[in-house]
């Protein structure tokens, strides 16, 4: 009985790791069914060693936005056969107790991949949390860092949507959004609430950019990776300096889903867990267009600062 881990040419795994032009696809996509099966922790030491395996910290972060499409963006970087994804949030950065267990735990967390792949991770709470732009920056200083932004009301009701799921979940009643986005006193938008201030994109940004310069950031339009999400991958693979490979027959629009899903090969298809797409609650007009007014100069400086202008109100 053949051995489904023997590799094909455990040689070429030896060579110094080639320019990703250079990258045999073929033997990236073999390789990548022959990772999916040491992911089940299947892998014995010999198995790692023989087929060159490493854990390696991640070259990019997808750093947030919460509810912006993290979860999407990774997935569907993933279906290029030079990345491997971290599938777990692992809050290695913005978690004290983890953070203080040490960069070897975090790469212990990463997956194993074959050196010349790149490992990306997603945790959306680093983009919003104060001590994380200078941890990252310790780590490494030169990491590329992916930002997905939707329109920053809608993106404040998609993240209140989540808190009251969780809330009917266990049983609990919960506030109206318009209750929580205005303050009844003053009849201001509350910036003390939470969903409204993540979405206040340029504040977080300015603090990363007192250790990071701009051309270190990628934006993605999560508008647009929820209707047309090729271009907006094939921009991301360039930042990454990725050859294009990511196509058309990747991405495949499920009508029941209302949403793209992935196929990775005539086999294996999938689209996201039924809890990224919720339907949102009805919002009182009047709030929507009082949060629309409130973010309009923060969007300004966001297209500003980034170089990357999008059609909000
Ligand atoms: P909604 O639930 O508001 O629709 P995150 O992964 O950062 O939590 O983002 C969740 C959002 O990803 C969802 O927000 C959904 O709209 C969006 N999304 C983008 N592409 C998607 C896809 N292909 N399948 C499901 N959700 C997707």
């Amino acid at each position: 009985m053949p051995n489904r881990l023997q590799p094909i040419c455990p040689i070429e795994s030896r060579l110094p790791p080639p320019d990703p032009e250079q990258i045999p696809l073929r033997t990236l996509q073999f390789k990548r069914a022959l990772l999916h099966e040491l992911r089940k922790g299947n892998a014995t030491k010999e198995q790692i060693r023989l087929h060159n395996l490493v854990q390696q910290l991640p070259r990019a972060i997808i750093i947030g936005v919460r509810k912006g499409g993290t979860r999407a963006l990774l997935e569907m970087l993933n279906l290029h056969p030079a990345v491997v994804k971290a599938s777990q949030e692992i809050h290695f950065f913005d978690n004290d107790q983890n953070y203080g267990r040490g960069i070897d735990w975090y790469r212990e967390k990463m997956p194993f991949s074959f050196p010349h792949q790149i490992t990306i991770e997603k945790s959306p709470a680093y983009f919003i949390t104060e001590e994380v732009p200078e941890r990252i920056f310790k780590m490494n200083s030169s990491i590329k860092l992916l930002i997905i932004v939707r329109e920053p009301t809608t993106r404040a009701v998609s993240d209140y949507t989540q808190v009251l799921e969780g809330k009917e979940r266990k049983n609990k009643t919960y506030h109206k959004f318009e209750k929580l986005a205005v303050d009844s006193g003053t009849c201001e938008v509350n910036t003390k609430y939470k969903a409204v201030r993540t979405s206040i994109y340029t504040k977080h940004l300015e603090r990363w950019l007192k250790y990071f310069p701009v051309e270190q950031f990628h934006i993605v339009d999560g508008d647009r990776l929820i209707t047309d999400p090729l271009p907006e991958l094939q921009l991301v693979e360039r930042f990454l300096e990725l050859p294009s490979r990511i196509s058309r027959y990747n991405l495949y629009f499920n009508a029941t889903r209302g949403f793209y899903c992935l196929r990775f090969n005539i086999v294996f298809n999938k689209c996201l867990a039924g809890s990224k797409g919720r339907i949102h609650p009805e919002v009182d007009p009047s709030v929507v267009t009082k949060l629309q007014r409130f973010f309009h100069p923060f969007n300004q400086k966001f297209y500003q600062i980034t170089g990357r202008t999008f059609n909000w109100p």
